[in-house]
């Protein structure tokens, strides 16, 4: 869809987008809606823990003024907050919705276990927009979450880097060295995989809160030196059928940990909420 100012300019008020994070993901939003949404969005902020980041941003940007000093100072004037930061966020989000903002949230883990957050969002009639992320299908979960589910399970496979430095590998005694083929090095629940893999949990929190059926759902982590890219194997089976999406990411050039695809679901949730067009569920 071509996003035209004509279509949209008289009937759809211009929406104010600030960035919260200006590493791989918030800086790609950022220049999206310089170059892309400016039809439908502007940008109003930038806001990161490091200055140079958002400095370097605005510069790049060819925009000035961005730049605000503070999150409270971030928040005023804007009607949506995307946040993109690699820190705890709850507090951000959690004051984002009292000033009663939309919120664009890629730290969806977060999200699992929060629905004061959700009341919140609907007490003050503001949106919380999660991005499908770096995985394929979950629209059809979606839908499918309106009848019975029966089971779902996601296989995820990432090559050994991915799970450098992580606590429950040593624990387990697990040598990343020394696997040979491809190897299953957790099988559990998302609430597990969340607190064991904090750092490849995005996927599995995704397809929880989209499924509505976190206790039916099966997580599987594989690796093998053989693996060169991140890749994502839903497999749903419920009343409305069965459902097979396997989706092999692309790592985002500007963060190593980071799908591209990821990047470009944030930049199309925002789209589509900017210009009030929705195409899926
Ligand atoms: N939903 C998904 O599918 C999905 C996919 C990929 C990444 N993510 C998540 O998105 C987030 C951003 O990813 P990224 O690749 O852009 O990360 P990144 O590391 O490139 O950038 C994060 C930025 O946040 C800034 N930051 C950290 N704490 C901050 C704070 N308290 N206040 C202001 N700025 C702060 C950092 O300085 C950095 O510039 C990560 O939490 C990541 O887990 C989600």
């Amino acid at each position: 869809m071509e996003l035209n100012s004509v279509d949209v300019g008289n009937i759809r008020k211009i929406k104010k987008v600030a960035v919260l994070g200006c590493g791989a993901i918030g800086s790609r939003i950022a220049r999206s809606i310089k170059n892309e949404l400016q039809p439908v969005c502007s940008l109003s902020g930038l806001y990161d823990i490091d200055t140079s980041k958002s400095a370097q941003l605005e510069q790049s940007i060819s925009q000035d003024n961005l730049v605000k000093e503070s999150f409270p100072a971030l928040l005023q004037d804007c009607d949506i907050l995307v946040e993109a930061i690699n820190s705890d966020t709850r507090n951000f989000i959690q004051q984002a919705l009292e000033s009663r903002k939309n919120v664009l949230t890629m730290s969806v883990g977060k999200l699992l276990n929060a629905e004061d957050l959700f009341a919140l969002s609907l007490k003050n009639g503001c949106a919380i927009l999660i991005p499908s992320g770096a995985v394929a299908g979950i629209d059809a979960v979606k839908s499918a979450s309106l009848a019975p589910i029966k089971k779902i399970t996601l296989t995820t496979r990432k090559p050994v880097s991915g799970f450098s430095q992580n606590r429950y590998i040593e624990d387990q005694g697990i040598n990343l060295g020394a696997i040979t083929g491809e190897t299953c090095i957790f099988e559990g629940s998302v609430d597990d995989a969340v607190r064991l893999f904090p750092r490849n949990i995005n996927v599995a929190a995704t397809l929880a809160l989209a499924s509505h059926a976190k206790s039916k759902i099966v997580i599987r982590i594989l690796t093998s030196p053989e693996y060169t890219i991140n890749s994502h194997e839903i497999d749903i089976q419920g009343d409305f059928g069965h459902m097979v999406s396997r989706t092999e990411n692309v790592i985002c050039p500007d963060n190593p940990k980071t799908s591209y695809l990821a990047v470009l679901s944030a930049i199309q949730t925002l789209k589509e909420f900017c210009s009030g067009v929705r195409i899926g569920t």
